[in-house]
């Protein structure tokens, strides 16, 4: 029977956290996991929870994942406890670290992340930061092993703005040897350390693509995914950011361009009929909810190899 195997890092802060052969083992106990293939039990074990900005799907899918593995967690809300006040990462970090036994954090700064890493004594997941989303990129690309057996085969065409989703999709997908597009406007491009690293790991600059134009980059797609134009924290560029991303949007006629058999990807939550239509998104093509639910499943698999 599959077994959770211990990962060689002791934190999730990236997706170059896992080596390719650990991403698909992870993908492999998910799919266990989503099957009712495997129970873990991991005897109340306790998941810490940060959330400096809002969160549906990241935090009720890491309850439901502790839970499910006979866990618990607790919820720490900044503004009820001494994390807003500006208790410094390090004390905090401390503290936390010998009441729960893994930390998942949700924060702005990436270095932020990485000082509470620094200092805990337990592992630590990044929840999302302004850099990456790396939990999110497992369940997409559980979600798209589901449909494509060999990711090698697999062109996947990302539309919008090259930030923390997009950023680990494309470390991700370089693991694994998917193609990945990136079409975003003119300085949304991703973050310039994490082209290059992907350009290392593929060893094949063919293999990530980025362009500033929608139309040829769907061509021959497998995947088409998008993001909101304007992520948390952006909220007072918005205005700005919706003139930049016109041409963006994930509509019927984009989809008319990408392959005749692809899927429909979304991190959520949408801003409807700005980077996707309703149209679109409640269509046949998407797998959208499929994704939000694989989330569950792929922390599943990730919390059980951390703690084992
Ligand atoms: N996709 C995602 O991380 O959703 P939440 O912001 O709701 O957690
Ligand atoms: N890019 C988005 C992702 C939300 C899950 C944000 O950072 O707000």
């Amino acid at each position: 029977m599959l077994k959770p195997n211990k990962l060689a890092n002791n934190n999730f802060l990236s997706s170059l956290d896992l080596s390719p052969d650990e991403v698909l083992h992870v993908l492999e106990l998910a799919k266990h996991f989503k099957n009712k293939k495997i129970s873990i039990d991991l005897n109340n074990k306790v998941l810490g929870l940060i959330f400096d900005k809002s969160s549906t799907r990241t935090r009720v899918s890491f309850q439901v994942a502790m839970s499910r593995l006979g866990g618990t967690t607790i919820d720490l809300d900044p503004t009820t406890s001494q994390i807003g006040r500006g208790e410094p990462i390090k004390d905090t970090a401390r503290v936390l670290s010998r009441y729960c036994d893994v930390i998942a954090i949700r924060t702005f700064d990436h270095s932020d992340l990485e000082e509470y890493a620094k200092w805990s004594t337990k592992p630590v997941i990044n929840a999302l930061t302004d850099l990456e989303h790396p939990c999110q990129a497992l369940a997409d690309f559980l979600t798209i092993h589901e449909e494509f057996l060999d990711l090698k085969d697999v062109i996947l065409t990302f539309i919008g703005d090259g930030n923390n989703v997009a950023n680990s999709l494309i470390l991700c997908g370089a693991l694994l040897g998917v193609e990945v597009r990136i079409a975003c406007p003119k300085g949304y491009e991703p973050n310039p350390l994490v082209i290059k690293k992907a350009y290392e790991i593929y060893k094949n600059k063919n293999l990530l693509k980025i362009t500033n134009d929608p139309i040829s980059a769907v061509h021959g797609a497998n995947v088409l995914y998008t993001d909101v134009w304007s992520s948390m924290g952006e909220e007072n560029q918005k205005e700005e950011k919706d003139k930049d991303f016109i041409g963006f949007t994930i509509d019927h006629n984009l989809v008319g361009n990408a392959d005749k058999e692809a899927i429909v990807l979304h991190c959520l939550p949408a801003y409807r009929a700005k980077e996707i239509t309703d149209e679109v998104i409640d269509s046949k093509r998407s797998r959208i909810f499929e994704q939000a639910e694989n989330r569950m499943h792929a922390q599943q698999a990730l919390l059980s190899c951390l703690l084992s």
